[in-house]
Protein backbone atom coordinates (compact mmCIF):
# COMPACT_ATOMS: atom_id res chain seq x y z
CA UNK A 1 0.00 0.00 0.00
CA UNK A 2 2.77 2.13 1.59
CA UNK A 3 4.76 1.75 -2.64
CA UNK A 4 1.55 2.03 -4.23
CA UNK A 5 1.17 5.25 -2.71
CA UNK A 6 5.17 6.13 -2.90
CA UNK A 7 4.57 4.91 -7.13
CA UNK A 8 1.95 8.06 -7.55
CA UNK A 9 4.22 10.58 -5.68
CA UNK A 10 6.35 11.30 -8.71
CA UNK A 11 3.34 12.04 -10.52
CA UNK A 12 1.65 14.45 -8.08
CA UNK A 13 5.31 16.35 -7.49
CA UNK A 14 5.72 16.30 -11.46
CA UNK A 15 2.10 17.65 -11.73
CA UNK A 16 2.35 20.23 -9.32
CA UNK A 17 5.40 21.73 -10.70
CA UNK A 18 4.21 21.36 -14.01
CA UNK A 19 1.06 23.79 -12.86
CA UNK A 20 3.40 26.28 -11.81
CA UNK A 21 5.15 26.54 -15.10
CA UNK A 22 1.63 26.79 -16.76
CA UNK A 23 1.14 29.79 -14.54
CA UNK A 24 4.98 30.92 -15.26
CA UNK A 25 3.93 30.61 -19.71
CA UNK A 26 0.43 32.23 -19.22
CA UNK A 27 2.77 35.09 -17.70
CA UNK A 28 5.28 35.21 -20.68
CA UNK A 29 2.18 34.82 -23.44
CA UNK A 30 1.33 38.23 -21.48
CA UNK A 31 4.13 39.77 -21.33
CA UNK A 32 5.93 38.60 -24.82
CA UNK A 33 5.54 36.75 -27.71
CA UNK A 34 6.53 33.33 -27.08
CA UNK A 35 9.12 31.93 -29.54
CA UNK A 36 11.72 29.11 -29.18
CA UNK A 37 13.94 32.43 -30.35
CA UNK A 38 12.77 34.94 -27.90
CA UNK A 39 15.51 34.59 -24.86
CA UNK A 40 13.54 33.59 -22.31
CA UNK A 41 11.92 30.85 -24.84
CA UNK A 42 15.77 29.57 -25.65
CA UNK A 43 16.50 29.27 -21.88
CA UNK A 44 13.52 27.82 -21.51
CA UNK A 45 14.38 24.91 -24.77
CA UNK A 46 18.01 24.87 -23.22
CA UNK A 47 17.19 23.77 -19.36
CA UNK A 48 14.42 21.64 -20.71
CA UNK A 49 16.72 19.95 -22.89
CA UNK A 50 19.59 19.42 -19.94
CA UNK A 51 16.67 17.72 -17.83
CA UNK A 52 15.67 15.29 -21.26
CA UNK A 53 19.60 14.63 -21.17
CA UNK A 54 19.49 13.65 -17.24
CA UNK A 55 16.32 11.34 -17.64
CA UNK A 56 18.02 9.21 -20.66
CA UNK A 57 21.62 9.32 -18.86
CA UNK A 58 21.03 9.20 -15.18
CA UNK A 59 18.63 6.55 -14.59
CA UNK A 60 20.57 4.13 -16.53
CA UNK A 61 23.84 4.75 -14.83
CA UNK A 62 22.17 3.84 -11.75
CA UNK A 63 20.62 1.18 -13.19
CA UNK A 64 23.15 -0.83 -14.70
CA UNK A 65 26.88 0.30 -13.36
CA UNK A 66 28.51 0.99 -9.91
CA UNK A 67 28.81 4.38 -10.75
CA UNK A 68 25.77 5.81 -8.44
CA UNK A 69 25.74 2.28 -6.07
CA UNK A 70 25.91 4.93 -2.66
CA UNK A 71 23.43 7.55 -4.21
CA UNK A 72 20.17 5.82 -3.17
CA UNK A 73 17.45 3.22 -4.35
CA UNK A 74 17.17 2.35 -7.98
CA UNK A 75 13.30 3.11 -7.57
CA UNK A 76 13.99 6.35 -6.03
CA UNK A 77 16.17 7.22 -9.54
CA UNK A 78 13.57 5.53 -11.35
CA UNK A 79 11.00 8.63 -9.85
CA UNK A 80 13.28 11.03 -10.76
CA UNK A 81 13.31 9.86 -13.99
CA UNK A 82 9.83 10.12 -13.95
CA UNK A 83 9.73 13.58 -12.83
CA UNK A 84 12.28 15.17 -15.14
CA UNK A 85 10.61 13.07 -17.83
CA UNK A 86 7.72 15.02 -17.73
CA UNK A 87 9.03 18.68 -16.52
CA UNK A 88 11.89 18.94 -19.19
CA UNK A 89 9.57 17.77 -21.91
CA UNK A 90 7.14 20.61 -20.71
CA UNK A 91 9.70 23.24 -20.55
CA UNK A 92 10.52 22.31 -24.04
CA UNK A 93 6.74 22.81 -24.99
CA UNK A 94 6.95 26.04 -23.71
CA UNK A 95 9.84 26.51 -25.32
CA UNK A 96 8.90 26.10 -29.01
CA UNK A 97 5.97 28.77 -28.62
CA UNK A 98 3.10 26.27 -29.61
CA UNK A 99 5.00 26.30 -33.14
CA UNK A 100 5.58 22.93 -34.80
CA UNK A 101 6.80 23.76 -38.34
CA UNK A 102 9.56 21.61 -39.64
CA UNK A 103 11.99 19.61 -38.14
CA UNK A 104 11.50 21.22 -34.58
CA UNK A 105 8.28 20.63 -34.98
CA UNK A 106 9.13 16.58 -35.65
CA UNK A 107 11.49 16.30 -32.65
CA UNK A 108 8.84 17.98 -30.10
CA UNK A 109 6.54 15.03 -31.32
CA UNK A 110 9.28 12.80 -30.78
CA UNK A 111 9.16 14.11 -27.28
CA UNK A 112 5.91 13.51 -26.75
CA UNK A 113 5.68 10.05 -28.21
CA UNK A 114 8.80 8.88 -25.91
CA UNK A 115 7.05 10.13 -22.98
CA UNK A 116 3.58 8.28 -23.43
CA UNK A 117 5.40 5.56 -24.51
CA UNK A 118 6.73 5.94 -20.86
CA UNK A 119 3.59 5.76 -19.49
CA UNK A 120 3.01 2.68 -20.54
CA UNK A 121 6.53 1.47 -19.55
CA UNK A 122 5.43 2.95 -16.18
CA UNK A 123 2.09 0.47 -16.11
CA UNK A 124 4.05 -2.65 -17.26
CA UNK A 125 7.04 -1.66 -15.05
CA UNK A 126 4.34 -1.68 -11.93
CA UNK A 127 3.17 -5.63 -13.33
CA UNK A 128 6.62 -6.26 -15.00
CA UNK A 129 6.39 -9.88 -13.26
CA UNK A 130 3.13 -11.04 -14.95
CA UNK A 131 4.16 -9.08 -18.37
CA UNK A 132 7.38 -10.23 -18.51
CA UNK A 133 7.61 -10.50 -22.26
CA UNK A 134 5.57 -7.13 -22.92
CA UNK A 135 8.29 -5.30 -21.24
CA UNK A 136 11.28 -6.74 -22.67
CA UNK A 137 9.64 -5.97 -26.06
CA UNK A 138 9.06 -2.32 -24.57
CA UNK A 139 12.36 -1.69 -23.93
CA UNK A 140 13.61 -2.73 -27.25
CA UNK A 141 10.95 0.10 -28.61
CA UNK A 142 11.58 2.57 -26.30
CA UNK A 143 15.32 3.41 -26.05
CA UNK A 144 16.03 3.32 -29.94
CA UNK A 145 12.46 6.36 -30.12
CA UNK A 146 15.05 7.98 -27.14
CA UNK A 147 17.92 7.47 -29.02
CA UNK A 148 16.17 9.21 -32.40
CA UNK A 149 14.91 11.84 -30.64
CA UNK A 150 18.09 12.95 -29.87
CA UNK A 151 19.67 12.80 -32.75
CA UNK A 152 16.75 15.10 -34.07
CA UNK A 153 17.27 17.64 -30.89
CA UNK A 154 21.08 17.58 -31.93
CA UNK A 155 20.50 18.86 -35.67
CA UNK A 156 17.72 20.86 -34.21
CA UNK A 157 20.29 22.89 -31.89
CA UNK A 158 23.06 22.51 -34.31
CA UNK A 159 20.27 24.33 -37.41
CA UNK A 160 19.55 26.95 -34.19
CA UNK A 161 23.28 27.58 -33.91
CA UNK A 162 24.89 27.79 -37.28
CA UNK A 163 21.72 28.87 -39.72
CA UNK A 164 19.59 30.40 -37.17
CA UNK A 165 17.42 27.30 -37.60
CA UNK A 166 16.05 28.06 -41.03
CA UNK A 167 14.38 25.68 -43.26
CA UNK A 168 15.79 22.88 -40.66
CA UNK A 169 14.42 24.86 -37.93
C1 LIG B 1 13.90 18.49 -27.11
C2 LIG B 1 14.47 19.66 -27.38
C3 LIG B 1 13.86 20.69 -28.30
C4 LIG B 1 12.70 20.65 -29.07
C5 LIG B 1 11.69 19.52 -29.18
C6 LIG B 1 12.59 21.93 -29.73
C7 LIG B 1 11.54 22.28 -30.56
C8 LIG B 1 11.38 23.52 -31.12
C9 LIG B 1 10.21 23.96 -31.85
C10 LIG B 1 8.97 23.07 -32.12
C11 LIG B 1 10.42 25.23 -32.24
C12 LIG B 1 9.44 26.13 -33.00
C13 LIG B 1 9.60 25.98 -34.49
C14 LIG B 1 8.61 26.87 -35.21
O1 LIG B 1 8.75 28.10 -35.15
O2 LIG B 1 7.64 26.34 -35.78
C15 LIG B 1 11.74 25.61 -31.79
C16 LIG B 1 12.32 26.81 -32.05
C17 LIG B 1 13.63 27.11 -31.73
N1 LIG B 1 14.48 26.35 -30.97
FE1 LIG B 1 14.10 24.53 -30.19
N2 LIG B 1 13.68 22.71 -29.39
C18 LIG B 1 14.47 22.00 -28.51
C19 LIG B 1 15.64 22.43 -27.94
C20 LIG B 1 16.31 23.58 -28.29
C21 LIG B 1 17.58 24.02 -27.76
C22 LIG B 1 18.39 23.28 -26.69
C23 LIG B 1 17.90 25.20 -28.38
C24 LIG B 1 19.07 26.09 -28.20
C25 LIG B 1 20.31 25.75 -28.26
C26 LIG B 1 16.83 25.50 -29.31
C27 LIG B 1 16.77 26.60 -30.14
C28 LIG B 1 15.69 27.03 -30.85
C29 LIG B 1 15.60 28.28 -31.60
C30 LIG B 1 16.70 29.33 -31.73
C31 LIG B 1 14.31 28.34 -32.15
C32 LIG B 1 13.71 29.44 -33.00
C33 LIG B 1 13.74 29.04 -34.44
C34 LIG B 1 12.98 30.02 -35.34
O3 LIG B 1 12.24 30.87 -34.85
O4 LIG B 1 13.12 29.89 -36.56
N3 LIG B 1 15.88 24.50 -29.23
N4 LIG B 1 12.29 24.56 -31.11
C1 LIG C 1 12.38 12.69 -22.04
C2 LIG C 1 11.63 11.66 -21.75
C3 LIG C 1 12.17 10.28 -21.46
C4 LIG C 1 13.30 9.65 -21.93
C5 LIG C 1 14.35 10.20 -22.90
C6 LIG C 1 13.32 8.33 -21.34
C7 LIG C 1 14.32 7.38 -21.57
C8 LIG C 1 14.39 6.13 -20.96
C9 LIG C 1 15.46 5.16 -21.14
C10 LIG C 1 16.70 5.35 -22.00
C11 LIG C 1 15.15 4.07 -20.38
C12 LIG C 1 15.95 2.76 -20.29
C13 LIG C 1 16.62 2.66 -18.92
C14 LIG C 1 17.45 1.38 -18.84
O1 LIG C 1 16.87 0.30 -18.75
O2 LIG C 1 18.69 1.51 -18.88
C15 LIG C 1 13.89 4.33 -19.73
C16 LIG C 1 13.24 3.47 -18.88
C17 LIG C 1 12.03 3.72 -18.28
N1 LIG C 1 11.30 4.89 -18.33
FE1 LIG C 1 11.78 6.53 -19.40
N2 LIG C 1 12.22 8.17 -20.53
C18 LIG C 1 11.49 9.34 -20.58
C19 LIG C 1 10.33 9.63 -19.89
C20 LIG C 1 9.66 8.74 -19.08
C21 LIG C 1 8.38 8.99 -18.44
C22 LIG C 1 7.60 10.29 -18.55
C23 LIG C 1 8.06 7.86 -17.75
C24 LIG C 1 6.84 7.56 -16.91
C25 LIG C 1 5.72 8.25 -16.89
C26 LIG C 1 9.12 6.89 -17.95
C27 LIG C 1 9.14 5.62 -17.43
C28 LIG C 1 10.14 4.71 -17.62
C29 LIG C 1 10.12 3.34 -17.07
C30 LIG C 1 9.02 2.73 -16.23
C31 LIG C 1 11.32 2.73 -17.47
C32 LIG C 1 11.74 1.26 -17.21
C33 LIG C 1 12.56 1.14 -15.99
C34 LIG C 1 13.27 -0.21 -15.92
O3 LIG C 1 13.11 -1.08 -16.76
O4 LIG C 1 14.04 -0.40 -14.96
N3 LIG C 1 10.09 7.46 -18.76
N4 LIG C 1 13.45 5.59 -20.10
Amino acid sequence: MQNARRGYAELEIAFIIIIILSGVYIAYDLLAEPRGSHPFGNWLGIVGTLLMVMTETLYSIRKRTRLLNRAGAVRNWLSFHIVTGLVGPFLVLMHTGLHFRGLAGFTMVMTIVVVVSGFIGRYLYNRRNQMQRFFALWHIVHIPLGLMLFASVAIHIAAAIFFRAGVFR
